[in-house]
């Protein structure tokens, strides 16, 4: 069922590569379009529709919002999926059976063991846990259903799109089986051409939580595992043929072209294509080939360049055909230069912090732009110019507001902790939600740096899956850094970075907990970090827990004084490193973690936030934004002193 896995990624990667095979002739009238089942899903990258991919710029189409209150029924035994012998209802002869028939009883004779009418509702998107409290530690299999009305036209085609559900998800439509999609942060689509009823139409949703040794994540994370649909469902509709994809950004390190494509999509793939930027009086007319793709190469005259000083950001239209879309795009070239990481061609000191897609004052995955915003602009408070966003993809609308507010992104996957390194289907599982990650977020300026992982130990099979993501990554996309978050190894004093997957990074960035999990704020300046790359080096994470309000010396653990004791040591230790250019410390805000079960100081909570649950600023808060505000002026000294010489 999930073989959907390889195909994506090979089918993108190819893509991206420009050697896309024209499928055939069918997929295009909705009316004669075979039903997107588990079949075509199956069948290799040419039999594979385009639109298995998600659309670019979904925001950007004309869409039917589907969020609101859908009922649910909780199903730990998953009987609204398996007969008792254990065998899908989906795949039976029938194919009925199961809990997206959405039956009701036909008379008072009618066994039917559920009900969606009588059953409560969530607001979605949101995640479960936090909206029943039954549910807080829930893991398994949820049904949700929704109702809505359509009027599909003619000559249309008409796209379901998730933004995310966590972490298996099986979809109907009016009672057919759509597909299904492992990954609980990258969005994925279905195209319901020629299945949606003019007039009342039933989605119905099977997601399951359940963490699995060879799934991504594996079975042991520091973050609550919400389950659940927690981003956008929306119907999308283009005309029959449309632009599927595209591409619009700087040349790798050329700030002087704009470099992309266009990827076009349906019967009549040869168009002209016009793609225009108006107020930088930039436009280019170019014409698509027999697979719907084309080029754009544009020479730039002047453009304000994207920074978080001036997060500038053009508007873009491309047309083709009966199809238009427009975007805001930001413009900006990243490079490292040995230990220097030039943003525009200037050396940058990146003020970051850590952070999840995670709600503290109302627990649960970040719902909307009101509370993404709130989490962005506490890291402006703190005078930061970048955070990592941890440790898998956060919503698209996440990464719009970090474009338009001037923050740099850290983009991560979720290849956490010790994965099944040998299992071919979980690498086709990771390279997946990258692909997805990247074919989502290509187009924005904040996103600086792809991370294909998290403290994974070093070895054979694990380096050579993390080498395949590296490759996979730099495949889709050569124009950002790549980077995860190495561990460090320590003899005596001495504090080492070596792993032979730095050799494949732009960054030599790991994370250290010195003076938490190792020595403490008495003698952690004793240790020596010794780094032996000629890379930027970057502070993946650092941090101590403090209880927000609990107070002692700075030998107390637990208190507001030792975390800000240990981040004034924090900043003697890493000053002392010569390439340092940038830190995202652990963490902005307190995070919910079901291995945190200290009665009084966690509560299931991670402690380690510059805010507490209450959103009450901690003393380290203000110390690191006194830090960074001392860094900003370097920097801007740097940067004056580097005119001056030029001028
Ligand atoms: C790890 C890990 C985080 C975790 C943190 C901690 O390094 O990457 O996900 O929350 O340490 O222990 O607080």
């Amino acid at each position: 069922m999930l073989n959907r896995f390889s195909a994506v990624v090979v089918a993108v990667l190819a893509w991206h590569a420009g050697a896309f095979a024209a499928p055939s002739p069918q997929h295009e009238t909705p009316q004669d379009q075979a039903p997107q089942n588990q079949a075509s899903q199956n069948q290799p990258l040419q039999n594979q529709p385009l639109q298995n991919q998600t659309l670019q710029n979904i925001y950007g189409r004309t869409h039917q919002n589907l969020d609101g209150r859908w009922h649910y029924i909780v199903d730990p035994y998953e009987t609204g999926y398996y007969d008792y012998r254990r065998k899908p209802y989906d795949e039976s002869e029938k194919g009925s059976g199961g809990y997206y028939d959405d039956r009701q009883p036909k008379d008072k004779g009618d066994i039917v063991e559920y009900s969606f009418d009588g059953s409560p509702t969530l607001a979605i998107p949101g995640d479960w846990n936090s909206q029943d409290a039954r549910l807080e530690f829930y893991e398994g299999t949820v049904w949700m259903r929704q109702k809505f009305d359509a009027a599909p036209k003619d000559g249309k085609r008409y796209f379901l799109y998730f933004g995310a559900v966590n972490y298996e998800a099986h979809v109907y439509l009016n009672g057919k089986k759509l597909g299904s999609h492992k990954g609980g942060f990258t969005p994925f689509q279905f195209d319901v051409t020629g299945k949606l009823a003019a007039g009342s139409n039933t989605v119905v949703v099977k997601a399951d939580n359940k963490r699995h040794q060879d799934e991504i994540p594996t079975v042991s994370t520091d973050w609550w595992n919400y389950g659940g649909i927690t981003r956008d469902v929306l119907l999308a509709e283009v005309p029959a043929t449309y632009i599927a994809d595209y591409k619009v950004q700087l040349a790798k390190g050329d700030a002087r072209r704009i470099e992309g494509y266009v990827q076009l999509d349906g019967a009549r793939k040869e168009q002209e294509v016009t793609v225009t930027i108006p107020e930088a009086n930039l436009s280019a007319k170019v014409r698509t080939d027999a697979n719907g793709r084309a080029t754009i190469r544009i020479p730039v005259k002047a453009l304000r360049y994207w920074s978080p000083e001036d997060p500038k950001l053009y508007g873009m239209t491309i047309a083709a055909g009966g199809d238009k879309v427009s975007d805001r795009i930001g413009f900006r070239t990243i490079e490292t230069r040995g230990r220097d990481i030039l943003l525009n061609g200037k050396s940058t000191f990146w003020r970051g912090v850590s952070l999840h897609d995670e709600s503290p004052l109302i627990p649960g995955r970040l719902r909307g732009s009101g509370d993404m915003r709130m989490l962005l602009q506490w890291a402006k408070d703190m005078n930061c110019n970048y955070v990592r966003l941890a440790h898998y993809p956060h919503s698209e609308e996440m990464i719009r507001l970090a474009d338009e507010m001037g923050l740099m992104v850290w983009a991560e996957v979720p290849v956490y902790w010790t994965i099944s390194w040998q299992n071919p289907a979980t690498l086709q599982n990771a390279q997946q939600q990258l692909t997805e990650l990247v074919v989502r977020d290509k187009n924005r300026a904040s996103v600086v740096v792809w991370s294909i992982g998290n403290e994974t130990p070093v070895s054979e099979p694990r380096n050579a899956f993390m080498f395949k993501l590296a490759d996979t990554v730099r495949a889709l996309d050569d124009t950002r850094l790549v980077g995860a978050a190495l561990e460090v190894h320590r003899k005596g004093n001495e504090v080492t970075v070596e792993d032979p997957l730095a050799d494949k990074l732009d960054l030599a960035s790991f994370n250290e907990y010195a003076g938490w999990y190792w020595a403490s704020n008495k003698d952690m300046l004793d240790f020596h970090f010794n780094i032996p790359y000629d890379k930027p080096v970057m502070i993946t994470e650092f941090g101590a827990d403090a209880l927000g309000g609990f107070h002692g010396d700075a030998d107390t653990r637990w208190s507001e004084e030792y975390q800000d004791q240990l981040y004034k040591n924090q900043f003697r230790m890493l000053e002392a490193i010569p390439g340092l250019r940038g830190m995202t410390p652990w963490v902005l805000v307190d995070f919910r973690s079901p291995r945190r079960p200290h009665p009084y100081f966690q509560d299931f909570w991670n402690r380690k936030g510059l805010i507490s649950q209450t959103g009450k600023r901690k003393q380290a808060f203000h110390t690191l934004k006194a830090y960074y505000d001392k860094k900003q002026q370097q920097y801007q000294q740097n940067k004056q002193n580097q005119q001056n010489q030029q001028n």
